[in-house]
């Protein structure tokens, strides 16, 4: 398949990046080597994304639930989070990359917490696509603080005046477009508490493929499978049909 076969290209693209243990485990290497071989393919496909026109991608780096892992895996994929920050941040952002971190920030050693503020200001005028970072990043979590947020800024009122709409706008990714397409590698198909409310109307693409072996093409061949969908956000399909034009 190729890009020009194209048609509907969608406007966020989010990505649980998982099977990096396996892809590794499945060449007799330590785990860690499948999270340094996923790390280094990233800035190639946020390029592609952009080429193609995608506006924003998130990325799933870590979990809320990843602190439960062994020690040792926890600092590897903190130090390639700090790695990542200082080595590729001025490649994409030449690229007009606009980095935006996702999720519960404060539970990170200060020096990434300094380098991840760093790289938001870095990049905070950037125009050509926004790459969102999912880092201690929990969709639960995201909604309760977005409650939180909202009753913070809106301190006399009764949670019986909240609204969706007043509620996205408190969220993490407050200003991005609902996801339209959900990839997840890896072969496992779940959610494990990834962008629970923006992927309220999502296509879910799920491939047997393990992140490290994601490259271009395969994200080519996720947004052809993407273009064949037919999206009818609750209407019968002559409605949407009308609707598309
Ligand atoms: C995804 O790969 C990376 C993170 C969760 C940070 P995994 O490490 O979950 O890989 P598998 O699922 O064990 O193969
Ligand atoms: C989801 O992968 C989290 C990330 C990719 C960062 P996991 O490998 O942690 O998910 P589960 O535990 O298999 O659901
Ligand atoms: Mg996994």
């Amino acid at each position: 398949m190729s890009v020009k076969d194209i048609s509907k290209v969608p406007q966020h693209v989010a990505i649980i990046m998982d099977g990096n243990g396996r892809w590794a485990q499945q060449r007799h290497l330590p785990r860690n080597m499948g999270h340094v071989k996923g790390a280094s393919g990233v800035r190639v496909l946020v390029e592609r994304c952009a080429e193609l026109g995608i506006e924003c991608l998130t990325l799933f780096a870590f979990s809320t639930e990843n602190w439960r892992r062994p020690d040792d895996e926890v600092s590897t994929l903190m130090g390639l989070f700090v790695h990542y920050l200082e080595k590729e941040l001025r490649g994409l952002s030449d690229a007009g990359v606009r980095l935006k971190v996702i999720g519960d920030v404060a539970r990170f050693k200060p020096e990434l917490r300094q380098k991840i503020e760093a790289a938001q200001s870095v990049t905070e005028n950037n125009t050509r696509i926004t790459l969102c970072v999912a880092a201690n990043y929990g969709g639960r979590w995201d909604v309760v603080e977005a409650i939180k947020r909202w009753q913070a800024v809106n301190p006399g009122e009764s949670v019986a005046d909240l609204t969706e709409a007043a509620l996205s706008g408190h969220l993490s990714t407050a200003g991005l477009p609902d996801v339209d397409l959900l990839v997840r590698t890896g072969g496992e198909q779940r959610i494990s508490n990834f962008l629970l409310w923006q992927c309220a109307y999502s296509e879910l693409y799920f491939t047997q493929t393990h992140w490290p072996d994601f490259d271009a093409e395969e994200l080519v061949k996720a947004l052809g499978w993407y273009a064949r969908r037919t999206r009818r956000f609750g209407m019968t399909s002559e409605q949407t049909k009308e609707f598309a034009g």
